[in-house]
């Protein structure tokens, strides 16, 4: 049922003029009828051009850990800015917050970004450029950018395009990305340590770096299992392959120290985005000393125009000095309990066979009775289409997860206790009236 009210629509159709599809990224299109426009955000809450409230667990696909306009953030790049914005040249302001990334997540040494696909992107150059190697092992379902490098057998991939699981056919999730770019990539399921150990058997010596996304951040949430990510550890270091953790949605945000600090294992470079900066553009790549100490002129290139910019470092530190006294963790730990454990209450009460996946502060709901998926393949057998006729019943309510099961609900510690609690009220009503078919 469309739900968007005459404002939006129209909003919607001058956008359809101007901006193909009427978004300026693709993941933004819903549908004709039901794209969101939205005017304005405060706290954990936003709003749409006709004055609709949401509570927000999009949260702009994760970064905006601390609510939206938060006020020390802007403050300190209100501030920041009135010095100017960009020098190329380095600024007291980068490396006060390089301090910070390494005191908080144990890398040794960083360089900035200003988005995921960047970071993701210098990253695998930094590996090629340090093994002198260049096949990619990548996790199916793992998104790490909009480059063509990596944008084969994503989240958005049909089963019937990827090939056998023990031979997966890497899909390409665009049109115009050159074939030559598949001959670099290995494609595996993510938890599947044989089939990893067989790749490697085979490849081992060609491959640069594995990339992971240490919990399927773009799949629901879907968590690794125990021992699978020593398992990476331990085969990288078997081989010589540089270990990188896409940290672009987990970083800062399911502990201080990310996914390195929650699940104890040490990646070789991490990539670093979204709550880093809370909805700021910013991102970095952090790494062992020995490996980043060659990205230097002559050896691996990295760099951009506005890498370091007084607005991103600005709003980085600001983000990264309230996130370090523990608060917004203890906050995001308590209501995401809450919120799941409540949602779980009432898919059980009303007998809809279902799993809660993730963490509090990034959770997911598979509607199966079989279990928690541990890969994508077991994630596209689920019903995706309970989840979705689920969630679009909740937004017309006032309370927008992404209509996409694949994309967590992502949690900010401005919520209240309240805002939980008209959620699990309107969870229940959402549930009830499917299924009575309404
Ligand atoms: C794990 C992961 N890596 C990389 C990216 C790309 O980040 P960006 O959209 O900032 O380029 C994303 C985006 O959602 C992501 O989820």
């Amino acid at each position: 049922m469309p739900f968007n009210g005459p404002k939006t629509v129209e909003m919607f159709r001058k956008a359809q003029e101007v901006m193909p599809a009427g978004v300026t990224s693709n993941f933004r299109y819903w549908d004709e009828d039901e794209t969101p426009v939205i005017s304005r955000g405060k706290g954990p809450y936003i709003w749409d051009m006709d004055g609709n409230r949401y509570i927000d667990y999009r949260l702009a696909f994760g970064p905006v850990i601390l609510g939206h306009a938060h006020p020390e953030v802007n403050k300190a790049v209100a501030e920041a800015i009135e010095n100017g914005v960009l020098f190329a040249a380095t600024h007291p302001l980068e490396i006060e917050l390089a301090e910070k990334i390494i005191q908080i997540t144990g890398v040794e040494m960083v360089r900035y970004a200003n988005s995921g696909s960047e970071a993701t992107m210098h990253a695998l150059r930094i590996a090629r450029g340090y093994t002198g190697r260049e096949k990619i092992i990548k996790f199916e379902g793992q998104y790490h950018g909009m480059y063509d490098y990596m944008l084969y057998s994503t989240a958005g991939s049909k089963l019937e395009k990827i090939g056998p699981r023990e031979n997966p056919t890497p899909y390409p999730q665009s049109l115009g990305m050159p074939k030559c770019t598949e001959d670099l990539l290995i494609l595996l399921p993510f938890n599947d340590k044989e089939l990893l150990d067989k790749a490697l058997k085979k490849h081992g010596e060609e491959v640069a770096a594995i990339i992971v996304e240490p919990m399927l951040g773009n799949v629901a949430s879907i968590m690794p299992e125990p021992g699978w990510l020593e398992f990476l550890r331990q085969k990288c270091d078997e081989y010589g392959i540089v270990l990188i953790f896409d940290e672009v949605k987990t970083g800062f945000r399911i502990a201080p120290g990310g996914a390195q600090e929650y699940f104890g294992v040490k990646a070789d470079l991490v990539t670093y985005a979204k709550s880093m900066g809370n909805g700021f553009p910013v991102a970095a790549i952090g790494g062992k000393k020995e490996i980043m100490t060659h990205v230097r002129y002559g050896e691996i290139a990295h760099g951009g125009t506005y890498t370091g910019n007084m607005v991103a470092t600005s709003a980085a530190l600001a983000t990264l000095k309230i996130l370090e006294t523990g608060e917004p963790y203890r906050r995001l730990e308590e209501v995401g309990k809450a919120l799941m454990a409540g949602i779980d209450q009432i898919l059980t009460d009303e007998g809809i066979p279902h799993v809660m996946t993730g963490v509090p502060s990034m959770f997911g709901i598979v509607f199966t009775d079989k279990g928690a998926p541990k890969d994508l393949r077991e994630y596209l057998v689920t019903n995706t289409d309970t989840y979705e006729s689920i969630a679009m019943k909740l937004i017309e309510k006032g309370v927008m997860p992404d209509p996409d099961g694949r994309e967590p609900w992502f949690l900010t510690s401005a919520l209240s206790q309240e805002d939980v609690a008209f959620t699990l009220a309107r969870f229940e009503e959402a549930v009830k009236e499917f299924k009575q078919g309404r």
